[in-house]
């Protein structure tokens, strides 16, 4: 059976969000971190829908590679009866979880190319297992490369500061991280002075799970409001912004977690440096600029209720988009396991990824 990969103790992280079984996949509760550590465990691609859909597991790669498990499952427990049918549907369910990161989507295409290449359920359960494991450990590989190219293009000659925003660690990804790799490279390096950490309302990814991710590892971070970023930019301690991406489309934009835009024009106005990291599997070369994502709204009690706890009056009409779009104009480097588009627009990116 093909193991699940196991960065974590080589590369000092502490930190796993799936584990694969071979006939069941296990995700760390994302919702509940970080008061408690609870691994759900699931046998369909239903439950894996439904998994991503409540945010037990998040962040664009680990999206991908938890629908790409879903698949395998539902080859796994397949009925007797139409085979193809069950797993088609399968696929159909999954799509249908979240609408934004591209990675999703990627991730499904390749099972279901692999899926059309079968000839038996046997064939179908092997192979597309086979396949899953080969996503999650790419994605891995991916994040050590980004760390490696990004440092490089920084080039810090001392330690640094930066700001990072979300959740783009271990746990939303193949096991290291995108932005967070990038920040955990600096570290190993010596190169981190320290890392603020937006809070990121409404779902607090930034408290719940990167502060929590990052003082596990021991690395230096300091938790502050999404509303003090700029003042935070203004004592010039920040060097660089470091955030991930949930779908990079031709022209460069970058459509991330909602309060990146805000980013991006502080940085601008404070002469920060601005860095998107994020594998080739988060760049849909398909959509001509931001204009075109599908930006995902969720409920607004995200924004009413804490746990619920009501923080706003009942009823009152909320706005909740969970993403948002930065222009490419605003980034200086989008960083990908195959290299760096410096100042984005569409004919760098053409250069990289055709
Ligand atoms: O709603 P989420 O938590 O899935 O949003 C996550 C983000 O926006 C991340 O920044 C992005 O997916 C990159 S994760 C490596």
């Amino acid at each position: 059976m093909a193991e699940t990969p196991k960065p974590s103790s080589e590369h000092g992280v502490g930190t796993v969000a799936i584990r694969w079984h071979g006939n069941s996949l296990e995700l760390l509760d994302q919702r509940l971190l970080p008061g408690e550590e609870h691994w759900i465990t699931l046998e369909g691609a239903v439950g894996v829908a439904q998994s991503i859909r409540d945010m037990v597991v998040r962040g664009a790669p680990a999206i991908g590679i938890s629908a790409a498990y879903g698949v395998a499952l539902a080859a796994r427990h397949a009925g007797g009866g139409d085979w193809k049918a069950e797993i088609k549907q399968s696929i159909r369910e999954l799509a249908a979880s979240r609408p934004t990161a591209v990675n999703l989507f990627w991730a499904l295409q390749r099972m279901e190319q692999v899926f059309h290449e079968c000839h038996s359920l046997d064939e179908a359960v092997k192979r597309l297992a086979k396949e899953a494991v080969t996503i999650h450990q790419e994605d891995l590989a991916a994040n050590f490369a980004m760390a490696d190219h990004a440092v490089e293009f920084m080039a810090p000659d001392k330690p640094i500061s930066v700001l990072t925003h979300c959740n783009t660690g271990a746990l939303a990804t193949g096991g290291y991280g995108t932005a967070l790799g990038v920040i955990r490279r600096l570290n190993e390096k010596k190169l981190l002075k320290e890392v603020f950490a937006d809070e990121t309302r409404p779902w607090l990814q930034g408290s719940r799970l990167t502060a929590w991710e990052l003082t596990r590892d021991g690395i230096p971070v300091t938790l502050n409001a999404d509303g003090a970023a700029a003042a935070i930019m203004a004592r010039g301690d920040v060097r660089w912004v470091i955030v991930g991406a949930d779908r990079i489309t031709a022209n460069g934009d970058v459509a991330n977690k909602i309060g990146t835009y805000s980013l991006a024009v502080l940085a601008r106005h404070h002469k920060v440096g601005f860095m998107v990291v994020a594998p080739s599997s988060t760049v849909d070369m398909s959509l001509a600029s931001g204009a075109d994502i599908p930006i995902e709204e969720r409920d607004g009690l995200e924004v009413r209720e804490i746990r619920g706890i009501r923080l706003a009056p009942e009823g009152v009409k909320v706005f909740n988009p969970v993403f948002d779009v930065t222009p490419a104009s605003l980034i200086d480097a989008i960083v990908t396991e195959k290299g760096v588009v410096h100042n984005p627009n569409i004919t760098g990116m053409r250069a990289l990824f055709g």
